[in-house]
């Protein structure tokens, strides 16, 4: 699944430059601030949206409820998201300012890499407000409000996940100026995307991508195809990923604290030692490494 922040990172002078830069984006930016937020229009959804988006809620939140992280799940019940309904932001809203400070913004769909930073940067989630459309129930090129909604704001129910977050996000002007968006990027793909974490023994899935995925999830947690390494910050930066097929490598938490602690360290260092090297390949196996074997 295709995700913002998968994008080349040129940031042009206005909002109107980038969209020039963007092809066939969905969503109507005609209507947004300069920081790309909108409002988000409840009157707008069809009863076939609302109905489509309960179909996603049962199907995923069955596939959560058996390979999910248990902060996830934790954060679905915190939510206390509609089953029936695209929800409304606002709502939402207040509940996670209650939890941990932090709100969604509405967003017309994917928005350049510098006004996501800041967002981030300032506990403000972007969410898309468009649904998918029917034939696309399993698979969709650009994030939509299932993928936004039900993949990521769960854990930022979760104070140490949504602290990990916002330094994310203050991560990105240095990395911008340094050339290193798509580095930086790399760590939302493979931590925020497609993160699994392990508890008790057990590996457990908590990244948007593949929880709002039909099959992405098991594939992560049970099938012995992929190889899953453990966390480690250099390596999840230096890895490519794969944006048009299931990951071939994931990186697997002990807990959220770790990648938390992660963010306390210099990334320019980081950034110049990986920029003068090839990208490891998503699939390769390097010394160092360590390999998180499933449970047979
Ligand atoms: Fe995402």
């Amino acid at each position: 699944m295709l995700d913002l922040q998968s994008r080349p990172s040129v940031q042009p002078a206005s909002a109107k430059d980038w969209l020039a830069t963007q092809e066939k984006l969905r969503g109507d930016y005609s209507t947004c601030a300069a920081d790309f937020s909108m409002a988000q229009d409840m009157g707008a959804y069809t009863a076939a949206e609302h109905d489509l988006w309960r179909r996603l809620f049962h199907r995923q939140s069955e596939v959560a409820q058996r390979y999910a992280a248990s902060a996830f799940l934790a954060g679905m019940k915190n939510l206390d998201m509609s089953a029936d309904r695209i929800p409304n932001f606002e709502a939402a809203s207040k509940r996670l300012r209650e939890l941990t400070g932090w709100e969604i913004v509405a967003v017309p769909g994917l928005i350049p890499d510098d006004a996501f930073f800041r967002h981030l940067a300032n506990r403000r989630f972007p969410v898309t407000v468009w649904i998918r459309e029917e034939h696309e129930i399993d698979y969709l090129v650009e994030p939509d409000v299932f993928h936004d909604f039900f993949g990521h704001v769960p854990l930022l129910t979760q104070p140490i996940f949504a602290d990990y977050l916002q330094e994310y996000g203050r991560k990105g002007e240095e990395a911008m100026a340094m050339g290193a968006t798509k580095i930086l990027a790399r760590l939302f793909w493979y931590m925020a995307e497609f993160g699994l974490i392990r508890e008790n023994g057990n590996i457990k899935a908590y990244g948007a991508g593949m929880l709002s995925s039909a099959t992405e999830t098991a594939y992560s947690v049970t099938s012995a195809k992929p190889q899953r390494l453990r966390f480690d910050l250099q390596r999840v930066m230096s890895t490519d990923f794969r944006i048009d097929a299931f990951q071939e490598t994931y990186f697997v938490l002990e807990n959220y604290d770790e990648l938390f602690a992660a963010m306390s360290r210099d990334f320019a260092p980081l950034y110049r030692q990986i920029l003068a090297v090839p990208a490891i390949p998503a699939r390769a196996i390097r010394a160092g490494d360590t390999i998180i074997n499933i449970a047979a």
